[in-house]
């Protein structure tokens, strides 16, 4: 469980550290602060400089995760209906929601909650659920105004819906429900430290329990015993034949974390639970029953995030 190479770094640079390189960058691996930037970069550096995100809490996650030409996660191409369809769902580290509001839309939970240790991303993850209601009910209403034929309001606008979930389910293979209007009864999100002080609803337990790329966060922070935690509570969270999705980061990519705080840098030293050995805790220390690669069918990840996802049965 060695520390890997410093070409490490420069990727983790390119992936989870959002940068803008320049050529220099590029051949020496090196981030350089070169002559090239303007005021406004320079200012906009210095502002990205201060905000550490020692819990992997990066603003605009999804901006560098997802490629540009990508209209949804690939990851969840990997995931199936029937895990989420008419289930209650918790997304563990949800950061600005896109995934747990995802899942939601494309599977049709029952509920989803999505839990962040950042209260600034609890906040955009509701923003962007209020922007996903409101821009498809202009896509329903531009519908209605374009059939708008002589038959009633009240037949049109339940035509209307119909018929967009019937075209969404045919071309993305979205479930017939929820309708776009529900999604604010389905989804919610919290603030809450997932190994520490956060508590689901009074006897709540959960279908499905989402956790990706998020281990390597609670590792750094609370070292082996807060995975252990972190595995634990879920455990207990599931109901019987529950799954856990996980998708861990991989231990080189540790290595490039590990000046984020003084904590993360002393947990770094003292690990003694590396990713590849996570399976085997889940299934012989916690007591899943069964685990699943879900990844090996998928393509089209952004280089430095093509990680395993498993899935365990409880
Ligand atoms: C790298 S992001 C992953 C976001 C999302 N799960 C995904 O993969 O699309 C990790 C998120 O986990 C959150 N996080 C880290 N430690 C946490 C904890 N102990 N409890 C709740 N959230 C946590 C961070 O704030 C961050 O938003």
């Amino acid at each position: 469980m060695g520390e890997k190479n410093t070409n490490d770094r420069s990727n983790r640079n390119k992936d989870e550290c959002k940068g803008k390189k320049n050529k220099n960058e590029k051949k020496t691996g090196r981030p350089e602060e070169s002559t090239v930037c303007t005021a406004q970069e320079q200012s906009s550096k210095k502002k990205n400089r201060k905000e550490v995100a020692i819990f992997g809490n990066y603003r605009n996650y999804y901006g560098y995760r997802v490629g540009q030409d990508l209209d949804e996660d690939p990851r969840l191409r990997v995931m199936k209906r029937e895990w989420f369809e008419g289930k209650d769902c918790l997304d563990i580290g949800c950061n600005s929601g896109l995934m747990t509001i995802a899942i939601a839309k494309k599977f049709g939970c029952r509920s989803i909650l999505g839990v962040d240790i950042d209260g600034a991303r609890i906040e955009d993850a509701y923003w962007t659920l209020r922007k996903v209601i409101r821009t498809s009910k202009h896509k329903v209403t531009s519908m209605i105004s374009r059939s708008a034929d002589g038959a009633s309001i009240s037949g049109l606008v339940n035509n209307a819906s119909e018929s967009l979930t019937e075209e969404k389910r045919k071309s993305s293979g979205d479930s017939p429900f929820p309708l776009e209007k529900d999604l604010l009864e389905i989804v919610s999100f919290q603030k809450g430290n997932f190994v520490q002080n956060w508590r689901p609803p009074e006897n709540t337990s959960y279908h499905a329990i989402l956790c990706l790329s998020v281990t390597k966060w609670v590792h750094l922070n609370w070292g082996d015993e807060g995975l252990i935690t972190l595995f634990w509570r879920v455990w207990m969270l599931l109901q019987p034949g529950g799954m856990f999705i996980v998708e861990p980061q991989p231990w080189s990519s540790y290595y490039n974390n590990r000046f984020v705080s003084e904590t993360a840098a002393a947990n770094y030293k003292n690990i003694q639970i590396p990713p590849e050995d996570f399976q085997d805790v889940l299934l012989d220390k916690i007591g899943f029953r069964r685990v699943e690669n879900i990844t090996s069918s998928l393509s089209g990840t952004k280089s430095g995030f093509d990680r395993p996802i498993l899935a365990f049965w409880k």
